[in-house]
């Protein structure tokens, strides 16, 4: 893989700044239509960059249609809409805050296919079905009142109390129930994180590529990206420190556990300097273990968490992928000057995880019959990797075979037009995710994610052929 070069980057980088800086003001309405922007001049001044740099991003926002220009007089903000320029007009339809609004990954996602290789989730039939409902009425025998309790904002203090055990014991953390909170989902804690850490314009590292709907959460609170890339040897500390050094980002948002989409994971070795350098330069890493136990041979290394001593790594450990995505129950692990604001925006946003999911969990969690589910997972997960590597093996198409997780990144010839691939693998029923939306720059074109998590042995097969026969014909 190639790295971008950093001066190359720099100025996609103030380009970005100053498209975005006029784009989010007109998504909040801070800016109307027919309202006049900034002087090129000016602009230039506040953001400290190049009045050229101002100059290109104006011209495309108005090859864009956002804004338009009168002559000798400046560019002026175009109406969102025709309709709006009709006198009397009146739009039915309620406007959202922001056309940021949006989630790449979950419209392809919801397209209906046979050969659904889009998604990144497990298989229902391996899970242990009959036995989690089993689980279900053991749980309401014990606790009669489930269904008319709310459950602390914070989370089950029980599920706080096992959950920290459990993680002191498997990754010798230093950590009480007090240092937990339970969100829905680990999609709910980068959320909450993205609330409560960035506002508009923060600068904010990410991996290339990354999780897309992480992205998409972060563009929603106007984050501007600073790329890091992932290699399968994990990140160029290097570049990690210059890019902290010069921009002070607030936070790194990584996943480098199995991570998605790549199935890469970060040595060791780079974890404990990471979470150096997040301490010199005072940026809070966001660690995202979405999959941890779904390794093939070995478990992966210790969460960066564990080298943490002065509170600048937040933890989310999601359980919801592989034990029960039903119960959507994840943890998210800091220290005390972390976890308290979170608390409070997960007050605002929901108040607590129901308690009923909570509670059923917390008892299948603790159950030997979890453990054999696990191991059971880890070999069908393998077979299922092994089978789609087998059948793409003649087609060209490259990657690093994953040690875990439930995908595979693949780098396809440049010649191959992924979009007009996606969209005829669509039309004859399989669905994959185009790398471009998983990268932050949105150029990765020529790779794709392919999930073999999700369906079954052969179907898995099926797809995987025909995927590598509608690519022939391009
Ligand atoms: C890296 C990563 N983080 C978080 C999530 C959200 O998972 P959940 O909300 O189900 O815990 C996903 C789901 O695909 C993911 O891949």
């Amino acid at each position: 893989m190639k790295k971008a070069s950093s001066s190359t980057q720099d100025s996609k980088l103030l380009f970005r700044l100053a498209y975005d800086y006029i784009m989010i003001r007109i998504e909040r309405g801070e800016l109307e239509a027919h309202d006049k922007l900034p002087s090129i001049r000016l602009l230039a001044q506040d953001l400290k960059i190049h009045r050229l740099t101002v100059f290109r991003a104006y011209q495309l926002l108005k090859q864009n249609e956002k804004v338009y220009v009168k002559e000798k007089s400046g560019y002026y903000v175009s109406p969102i809409n025709p309709k709006e320029a009709i006198p009397g007009h009146t739009d039915i339809s309620p406007q959202t805050s922001s056309s940021y609004l949006k989630n790449a990954l979950a419209e392809i996602q919801q397209i209906p296919v046979t050969y659904q290789l889009s998604q990144s989730l497990i298989d229902p039939n391996l899970l242990p079905n009959l036995y989690l409902s089993e689980y279900v009425k053991k749980v309401f025998d014990i606790y009669p009142k489930l269904m008319g309790t709310y459950s602390s904002v914070q989370g089950d203090e029980e599920l706080r109390e096992f959950l920290s055990r459990y993680l002191v014991r498997n990754h010798n953390l230093q950590l009480t129930e007090n240092d937990l909170l339970i969100t829905t989902g680990g999609q709910q804690a980068i959320d909450l994180i993205s609330r409560v850490y960035i506002k508009p314009m923060d600068y904010i590292l990410v991996e290339r590529p990354t999780y897309s709907a992480a992205l998409d959460m972060f563009r929603q609170q106007g984050a501007r990206f600073l790329t890091v890339d992932i290699y399968p040897s994990g990140y160029d500390l290097e570049k990690v420190e210059m890019l902290m050094k010069q921009y002070r980002p607030r936070i790194f948002y990584m996943n480098p556990t199995f991570h998605n989409p790549t199935g890469y994971t970060v040595p060791a070795a780079q974890r404990k300097q990471l979470v150096e350098l997040a301490e010199r330069y005072r940026c809070l890493l966001i660690e995202d273990d979405a999959i941890h136990e779904m390794y093939f041979d070995q478990p992966p290394p210790q969460p960066f968490f564990s080298y943490d001593t002065d509170g600048w790594v937040v933890y989310l450990r999601s359980f919801s992928k592989y034990i029960s995505p039903g119960l959507r129950i994840c943890a998210v692990i800091g220290r005390q000057s972390v976890i308290k604001p979170l608390i409070i925006a997960k007050s605002l946003a929901d108040n607590g995880t129901p308690l009923v999911n909570q509670k059923i969990f917390l008892h299948y969690f603790e159950s030997e019959r979890m453990k054999q589910h696990l191991d059971k997972l880890r070999i069908a997960l393998q077979i299922r990797k092994e089978i789609v590597e087998e059948e793409l093996s003649a087609t060209g198409w490259t990657w690093d075979s994953p040690k875990g997780g439930f995908n595979l990144w693949l780098k396809l010839p440049e010649a191959l037009p992924v979009e007009a691939f996606l969209n005829e693998s669509i039309r004859q029923s399989v669905s994959f995710i185009p790398g471009i939306i998983c990268d932050p720059l949105r150029e990765m074109r020529s790779w794709i994610r392919l999930s073999y998590s999700f369906v079954n042995e052969g179907q898995l097969r099926d797809g995987a052929r025909r995927l590598a026969d509608i690519a022939q014909r391009f």
